[in-house]
């Protein structure tokens, strides 16, 4: 089956009342090709030919409204709350987050992150007429907290790619996450920082943007229109109170030809065992070791609740094909089996 004719199966979107949006995932051809998404898209992107969204086209429930239910953890509450209390979650951790990160995933995240870059392969553009890859490239990297993935970004353009002209902006909503990340890049190569851009901005509208610390009377900067080579998200998409608004915007700043890529905590289904004793140590284990570590139960007990209500692989790799993208083979590759995948998505050229 053609992508295209696989569409309307994937795109049966109906609304929940926790203001999710499920899909139907009626297995097709594309979606059980065995073809896998690795480095680049050159090699799996299909004759698919989705449709190009536009602010007329953007659905009613990509639309952000403070007032609409989504849920915050397990409890039901207003978008405008979620996002204040998420707010209020990542200013409270911002200190402790690195720390907590490597005693909560055993340091698996670090292998998670160094993947994740290693396979989007920043600074290496194989599309890139002419006999030198390394054109010039604009990653922006949403929900980029305290930098793990910029930083990663710049090495590998910079020092494994030798391609200087990789610039990199970090984004967050949250000024106290992205001033440790600005603390932690003075230890950057001079050259890096010179390409590091700081941002505070709400992923569901990157229409107002602001430099970090900046006057918050001041103007804001709108992210333009197919102005970025390749966007990112790494265990952030699960706080945003609508999803998909984000991933419209994701798709509004990318060139064609761009590259969507999350890395997200994900599903264990696949393995019942392994998936009952990860439910135990996730529950049971890190708002414990947030108490005692952090000084802040309630903060790590919405992290699993959060992981918990993110959405399936399927579903999940669905609404990036609803929000335009294409995807290749099944849309997603996941890591130690399912606990974070991994999602990529590119923005059709015209
Ligand atoms: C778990 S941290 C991930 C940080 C970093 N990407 C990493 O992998 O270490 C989640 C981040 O998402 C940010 N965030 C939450 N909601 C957001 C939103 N609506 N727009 C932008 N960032 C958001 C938080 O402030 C926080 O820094």
């Amino acid at each position: 089956m053609s992508v295209s004719a696989a569409r309307p199966a994937l795109r049966r979107a109906v609304r929940c009342s926790n203001n999710t949006v499920k899909y139907s995932t009626a297995k097709s051809g594309l979606l059980s090709s065995p073809a896998s998404l690795s480095r680049s898209f050159s090699s799996t992107v299909s004759s698919h030919s989705p449709k190009t969204p536009n602010s007329s086209s953007i659905p009613e429930y990509a639309r952000p409204d403070p007032s609409r239910p989504t849920h915050f953890g397990f409890e039901t509450v207003t978008e405008a709350e979620k996002r204040e209390r998420v707010a209020g979650v990542f200013t409270s951790v911002a200190e402790s987050y690195d720390r907590m990160n490597d005693l909560m995933s055993f340091g698996w995240h670090r292998i998670w992150k160094d993947h994740f870059v290693a396979s989007l392969n920043p600074g290496f553009s194989p599309l890139t007429s002419g006999p030198d890859p390394r054109a010039p490239q604009h990653i922006l990297d949403i929900a980029g907290g305290t930098g793990d993935i910029a930083f990663r970004m710049l090495h590998t353009a910079h020092n494994i790619n030798r391609n200087p002209d990789v610039r990199v902006t970090i984004s967050d909503i949250n000024p106290a996450m992205l001033s440790v990340g600005k603390q932690r890049s003075q230890s950057l190569p001079a050259t890096q920082q010179a390409v590091l851009n700081f941002v505070e901005a709400n992923a569901e509208d990157l229409t107002k943007t602001r430099p970090l610390h900046s006057d918050p009377s001041a103007a804001t900067i709108s992210i333009p229109d197919q102005s970025v080579d390749l966007y990112t998200v790494a265990f952030g998409i699960r706080n945003f109170s609508n999803i998909p608004a984000a991933l419209r915007e994701a798709y509004r700043v990318l060139k064609p030809g761009g590259v969507f890529a999350c890395l997200e905590f994900s599903k264990v289904d696949k393995h019942p065992l392994f998936n009952a004793v990860y439910k135990r140590w996730s529950f049971g284990a890190i708002p414990l070791i947030g108490q005692l570590v952090a000084g802040d139960r309630d903060s790590y007990q919405y992290l699993v609740e959060s992981i918990e209500r993110f959405p399936s692989q399927e579903e999940f790799r669905d609404m990036i094909v609803d929000a335009g993208f294409v995807v290749g083979g099944q849309g997603y590759e996941d890591l130690t089996g399912g606990v974070a995948a991994i999602h990529k998505g590119m923005k059709p050229r015209a």
